[in-house]
């Protein structure tokens, strides 16, 4: 199966010409699933409410979901895009999936970032694994990446790749990526982006390395942090099935419910019981 993203460095508002220009690179390419970035045909530092809802679409019936489902069915190819979404005057930062059947799904990002929170709902919605023939994916979204409760939580519901639109400007999320992969033995591919944006006080430069991580942390690809790319690998989804780390260890089946719970007050009452039972 072969898997790519695309690098991009989007003009903040000029959603025709970052639609176009992302369309005119996946044209070229031969891929199975690709993935973009997030906010990839806005930008990303909106300044007002009234900005994201101007900026924002409908999800299925909007312009890029629209234009990306017709890319899908003449390319045969699954697609990830980073969009802000509206609905109901609320607008979130969402991730479309499509294929060459049409419209799959749509992710609202469930952990939003700095100023984010302003601008943007947090997502309403469960995560979902999508069963796309060669693969099972999840899609998580940027600061998703530091809560490793996403990306166990899609490995439990079966994600052999999680797809990863990004707008990274922390340094710590590639490495944290290898990380994500080994401990729920999945493939990930970060599609992140480029450039510097400086629409407030507080200017904000994306680190680019958008990268393709497979199951025990192997880096099959790495961009560069300031250069427009595309890359596609040749992947075996079927690899993140297998769950043994030892013939004795089983990833997901070894955890311990029992003691450890993300919970506080759980976790304190059964190290209560535990001390009074020892
Ligand atoms: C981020 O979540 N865009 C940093």
């Amino acid at each position: 199966m072969k898997v790519g993203f695309l690098q991009t460095s989007p003009l903040f508002g000029k959603k025709d010409e970052n639609i176009d220009k992302a369309m005119a690179t996946i044209q070229s390419l031969n891929a199975d699933l690709f993935v973009l970035p997030e906010l990839f045909n806005t930008g990303y530092q909106f300044t007002s409410r009234e900005e994201v809802l101007a900026l924002a679409e409908r999800v299925p019936d909007g312009q890029t979901t629209r234009a990306f489902v017709k890319l899908s069915k003449e390319r045969g190819m699954y697609i990830v895009a980073g969009l802000a979404e509206r609905e109901n005057g609320r607008c979130y930062n969402s991730s479309i999936l499509v294929g060459p059947d049409g419209f799959i799904g749509c992710y609202r990002k469930l952990h939003l970032f700095y100023y984010e929170k302003q601008w943007f709902e947090p997502g309403n919605r469960k995560l979902a694994v999508y069963d796309i023939g060669k693969a099972k994916v999840g899609v998580m979204i940027c600061f998703d990446w530091f809560f490793p409760e996403v990306a166990r939580y899609l490995a439990v519901e079966g994600a052999d790749i999680i797809c990863h639109p990004a707008n990274l400007v922390l340094p710590y999320c590639p490495q944290a990526m290898i990380t994500r992969c080994i401990e729920n033995r999945v493939f990930a591919v970060t599609a992140n982006r480029i450039g510097t944006e400086s629409r407030s006080e507080e200017p904000l430069t994306f680190i680019g390395t958008s990268q393709i991580v497979g199951p025990k942390g192997e880096i099959f690809y790495r961009a560069s942090t300031d250069r427009n790319e595309a890359m596609v690998v040749e992947i075996d989804p079927k690899i993140a099935r297998d769950k043994n780390i030892t013939p004795m260890n089983h990833l997901l089946n070894d955890r311990r419910f029992q003691v450890v719970s993300s919970r506080t007050e759980d976790f304190k009452n059964k190290l209560g019981c535990l001390r009074q039972r020892l």
